[in-house]
Parts: structure tokens; C-alpha cells; sequence
């Protein structure tokens, strides 16, 4: 079935279909009135691509690295917690999914499987560990040597949430974590396994974190240690400081702070304050290989999609999953070659001019 889809849309249409209520709001919304999660969307196609032409474009490649690796394209799959939620392969598939594909793939500390099974059913994958820090020290510490042992490259830790945001939709639809999708790290917080809402999820973990601990974290880790959640120079500059590997600009795909800024519209002063030192990533609405190519022109390193990869997976498991990974590849290289680039590092500012004001194009 995915290998009829002709583009994003299409998964996220036949992941809307298969997927209940409940599930399907936590999937796809946002918090609040969910103007940061469209404006996430839009910020990107306020932008327009200046292709210069008569480039040998014969031998365009869209791979590129990260950390001194090799990677098929600069866009990796975000951390995306309960994926056995969307379909039975969860995080199994799109491990394989993104391994395929040449990617890296970043596990949820909210995963319904443990980063050893990762490991092992995806060999020879590039996989990074998102964390949430549990009150409980022990949990968060079993899963993250489990995950370094396991040969996770990379710590991204989230620092958006908690607590959660305040996400409607799933007040309208009572959604809770069914029992049965087991979530090894909260069963191990809770000591039992029951269901759960997110609020008592994040209830769970520390909110007490500071930018020393971030400095602690990356001094003790014997990996790279990301920073995922920033959105204003300020803070990227202390995490430069603090002794982040890398950071992630997002706002968690709109559903955490409302009416905080789309990425796509941060993004730019962030390179700026960064000048370099360290890579700089970013998340939210990149939906076709045109907004990643805006992204990397603005000066981003790589981007991360959370929910395309998921809708892929939701309505067609691994395959499904590897179907919008290489869709969006295709895309990427089709954009960088029609704007005279043969790869990703091409890309710059001087692609880019502001979007007409009264385009009516851009809400499409
Ligand atoms: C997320 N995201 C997320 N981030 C994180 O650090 N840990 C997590 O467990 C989760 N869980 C999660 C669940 C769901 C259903 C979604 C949609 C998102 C945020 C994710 O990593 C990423 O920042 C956004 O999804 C990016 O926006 P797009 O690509 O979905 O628009
Ligand atoms: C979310 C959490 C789990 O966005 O990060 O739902």
C-alpha cells in the first residue's frame, strides 16, 4: 500500500484512517489552540528557492555527516515516544526502517522498547538515545548505560519538557496510555505497569534540571551529548557554554509551549549566535525535501521529522516507514539539483529570498 504514496500527505492520510481517536489526537496534536504546531508548517513556506543554473548537477548526492559519520542525508528520525501505539512493529520498524534508509534513528526515553532490542534487531543502524530524566536517578541511569552499552552514539536530552504541555485533544478524547503498551522505563519508575496518562508521566521525572547538570551530563558521558528544545539565541549560547555536542532547535513539534515560535523562524538567529562552534539541528513541519532544503540554506546541519516517519509507520509499519524516509530523500535531492547543488553543504543563504507578503500560496 505505501508504495502508492506520492508524498507525505499521503501516509499521513492513511495513518489518520487506521489509527482510533484516542491515539490519533496524541499523535497529531498539538498544545493549546495549536498555533505553534501549524505556524511550524508554515515557516518554512514563507520562503523561496534562488536555483542557480548551468551547474553539473550529473553526480547531485544528498549524504552528507554528522560527528565525523557518514550519514545518507541530513535528515534523521526524531524521538517519537510509544510507537507500539501506531503499530505493532513500533520502534522495532522504524529502526529498521531509518537503518535502511542510512540514517540515524533516535529512541524515545518514552520507547515501548528497550535500546538493547533496538540494537539488536537493527545491527549495523545509527541510533541515539533521547532523555528524560526520571525523579528515580536509578531508572534514568539503567536505561542510558543500557543504551550506551547497546551502542547508542549519541545522548539528545530533551529540554522542553516536562511538564507536558497542555494538550487538548487529549482531554477530549480521555487518552490514556493503555496497560497494555508496555513502557519499560515508566513501569520501572512506577514499579508496576498500569495504565497511564502523560501528565502522570511526566510527573514522573525531574523538572529540577539546570544548565551545571547539562555541564555534568556531558562531561560524564563517554558520547556526544545533544541539547533538544532550544529556541532563542540566549539559550543557545549557554549550551555551547554548558558543553552541548549539538543542539536541536524545536519546540517539540508545537506541543509544549503554545504560541512559542515556529523553528523554521528561530532557526536563523540561532546559526548566528552559534557561529559554528557546534552543530545546529532542527525540528518541526519539515513535510517535504523543499522545507529541509530551506532549513539547511537558513544554516542548519540536519533536520529531524517526528511525525512523517511516524505516520509511515502507523499506516504501513517498517515498510511504511522506509516509504516516506525515501520519499523525502528523493525529494531532498531532486530540490538541491534544481537549485544548482550537488550536496547539502551547497546550500546557503544565497538560495533564499523572503516569500511575497500577499502570497496566498504560502497557506496551501
Ligand atoms: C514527540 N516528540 C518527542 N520529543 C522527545 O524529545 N521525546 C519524546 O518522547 C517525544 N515524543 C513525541 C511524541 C509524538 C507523538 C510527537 C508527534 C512528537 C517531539 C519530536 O521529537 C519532534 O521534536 C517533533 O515531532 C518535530 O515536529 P514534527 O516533525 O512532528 O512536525
Ligand atoms: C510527547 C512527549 C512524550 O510529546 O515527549 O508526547
Amino acid at each position: 500500500m505505501s508504495e502508492g504514496w506520492i508524498n507525505v500527505g499521503d501516509a499521513e492520510r492513511a495513518a489518520a484512517e487506521r489509527l482510533e481517536p484516542g491515539p490519533l489526537g496524541y499523535f497529531a496534536g498539538g498544545a493549546g489552540e495549536e498555533l505553534t504546531l501549524r505556524e511550524n508548517l508554515e515557516a518554512w513556506r514563507r520562503w523561496r528557492l534562488r536555483p542557480r543554473v548551468l551547474v553539473d548537477t550529473s553526480e547531485t548526492t544528498t549524504a552528507t555527516e554528522l560527528f565525523g559519520e557518514p550519514l545518507s542525508m541530513p535528515l534523521l528520525v526524531a524521538p517519537v515516544a510509544y510507537q507500539r501505539l501506531a503499530h505493532p512493529e513500533g520502534e522495532i520498524g522504524m529502526a529498521r526502517a531509518a537503518a535502511a534508509a542510512g540514517t540515524v534513528f533516535c529512541l524515545s526515553t518514552l520507547a515501548t522498547t528497550l535500546p538493547a532490542e533496538v540494537a539488536e534487531a537493527a545491527p549495523g543502524g545509527r541510533h541515539w538515545f533521547q532523555l528524560y530524566r526520571f525523579r528515580d536517578e536509578g531508572v534514568t541511569r539503567a536505561l542510558t548505560e543500557e543504551a550506551v552499552a547497546a551502542g547508542f552514539e549519541a545522548i539528545v536530552v530533551t529540554v522542553d519538557a516536562p511538564p507536558g504541555g497542555n494538550r487538548e485533544r487529549d482531554l477530549r478524547t480521555s487518552f490514556e496510555i493503555p496497560a497494555d503498551v508496555g513502557v519499560p522505563s515508566v513501569a520501572a519508575a512506577l514499579g508496576v505497569r498500569r495504565a497511564v496518562t502523560l501528565a502522570e508521566t511526566f510527573e514522573l521525572m525531574t523538572r529540577a534540571m539546570g544548565w551545571p547538570d547539562l555541564a555534568d551530563l556531558a562531561a560524564e558521558a563517554s558520547v556526544p551529548v545533544l541539547v533538544k528544545g532550544i529556541l532563542t539565541a540566549e539559550d543557545a549560547i549557554l549550551a555551547v557554554e554548558y558543553g552541548a555536542a549539538a543542539i536541536v532547535v524545536s519546540n517539540h513539534g508545537g506541543r509544549q509551549l503554545d504560541r512559542s515560535p515556529a523553528s523554521g523562524d528561530v532557526l536563523a538567529e540561532i546559526v548566528d549566535a552559534v557561529d559554528g562552534r557546534i552543530p545546529v539541528l532542527v525540528d518541526g513541519g519539515i513535510r517535504r525535501g523543499v522545507d529541509a532544503v530551506v532549513a539547511l540554506a537558513l544554516g542548519a546541519d540536519a533536520v529531524l521529522v517526528g511525525r512523517p516517519a511516524l505516520w509511515g509507520l502507523a499506516a504501513g509499519g517498517e515498510a511504511g516507514a522506509s516509504r516516506v524516509l525515501e520519499l523525502l530523500r528523493a525529494e531532498l535531492e531532486l530540490a538541491l539539483a534544481l537549485c544548482g547543488c550537488t550536496s547539502p553543504g551547497d546550500l546557503s543563504r544565497a538560495h533564499l529570498q523572503r516569500a511575497p507578503a500577499t502570497s496566498v500560496y504560502s497557506r496551501q
